[in-house]
């Protein structure tokens, strides 16, 4: 049986250690061939492949980014059940492998619906997909967070500044509020939270008070109680989506003013989707893809396969759409002790 795996939407560390998971698998148990589509679905569409033999995957699963490359193509413009039908069988591809985020899967469930043979691996940086406990990539994507704030602390206390660090997190606050507690954060801002501005200052003069640089870690969706939606000012992505970004700026010369502390803001932006996975994620990562081969094999069209406390198993994709996994009010109840 020949395969093909793709990847879609932004990318994720650990991308590449699903792929040679899967490739390995396949190949060493059930004697199948891989090929890859080049950028997401756009290579599905075009009848774009590469060849993915054994040695391709070699040593690939600490890579970051994929060796497939990624786009936000949506296979319904310009493409379609039909034409995608047309190229797997003249390239005698059986099956799909998508790797992808919300828009992935569901754009999956919808050609499957009508007969294609596709199973999904969820990814999502922000690890906001339901169905699934975590998601590969998050943990990298907190590590290099957290790095990245500790050292803002180091000069926000030479200096006697208080800092922001800006991280990713379009609908949900999952990074934020791991590398939020992870470096002791005075105080953490979260889409799922709307916080006043007056709240804020409050948690940033106590921290000053105690003779301490406050901290502040904001996920880049999170909207002040006086505002209507997240900062956007780099217009739409090509699925016409808000660009996000800048909030901590924003926050930065409000805060500066209320509390007279000299304030600074640094958005992480990609570096935290960039580079190498951490361990965590390329074990994740790796069994994900070689569940999904099971998946294949058993013919679990319509399914992705996911986390579940230590186990993988195989839900439908109905389960991931629809509801964002969000920060439950608990987890930031119990943070927010921590602020001040
Ligand atoms: O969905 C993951 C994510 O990293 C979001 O947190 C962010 O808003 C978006 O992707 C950025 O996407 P792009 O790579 O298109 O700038």
């Amino acid at each position: 049986m020949k395969i093909g795996i793709l990847t879609s939407g932004g990318d994720c560390p650990g991308l590449n250690a699903v792929i040679r998971g899967a490739v390995l698998k396949g190949i060493k148990i059930h004697g199948q061939e891989f090929v890859g589509f080049r950028d997401g679905w756009r290579g599905v569409v075009e009848g774009d492949i590469m060849d993915l033999p054994r040695q391709s995957v070699r040593g690939i699963s600490k890579q970051g980014g994929t060796i497939l490359g990624t786009s936000r193509t949506n296979p319904f413009d310009g493409g379609g059940p039909e034409v995608i039908k047309a190229h797997m069988d003249r390239l005698g591809i059986e099956a799909i492998i998508a790797i992808g985020g919300e828009g992935t899967l569901a754009a999956a469930k919808r050609l499957t619906d009508v007969g294609l043979k596709i199973v999904g691996v969820p990814k999502t940086v922000d690890n906001d997909l339901d169905a699934t406990d975590y998601t590969f990539g998050f943990d990298t994507a907190v590590q290099i967070a957290t790095e990245a704030i500790d050292r803002l602390r180091t000069t926000g206390e030479s200096h006697h500044r208080c800092m922001i660090a800006e991280v990713m997190g379009r609908h949900v606050g999952w990074i934020a509020l791991h590398a939020g507690m992870a470096s002791g954060a005075h105080a953490i801002l979260i889409p799922e939270q709307k916080v006043s501005i007056e709240q804020i200052a409050e948690w940033v003069l106590d921290a000053h008070e105690r003779g301490r640089a406050p901290l502040v870690v904001v996920a880049e969706g999170f909207v002040p109680e006086h505002l209507e939606s997240p900062h956007s000012e780099r217009g739409l992505d090509t699925f016409g989506r808000p660009r996000l970004g800048g909030i901590g700026d924003q926050l930065s010369s409000q805060l500066e003013e209320r509390t007279g502390i000299e304030t600074r803001a640094t958005i992480l932006g990609h570096i935290q989707r960039g580079g190498v996975p951490t361990a965590y994620d390329r074990v994740l990562a790796t069994r994900l893809g070689m569940a999904a081969i099971d998946s294949v094999v058993d013919g679990h069209w319509g399914t992705m396969v996911a986390l579940s406390g230590t186990n993988i198993v195989h839900v439908p994709f109905e389960a991931a759409l629809g509801n964002l996994k969000t920060v439950p009010q608990s987890r930031y109840d119990e943070a927010s002790i921590l602020f001040g």
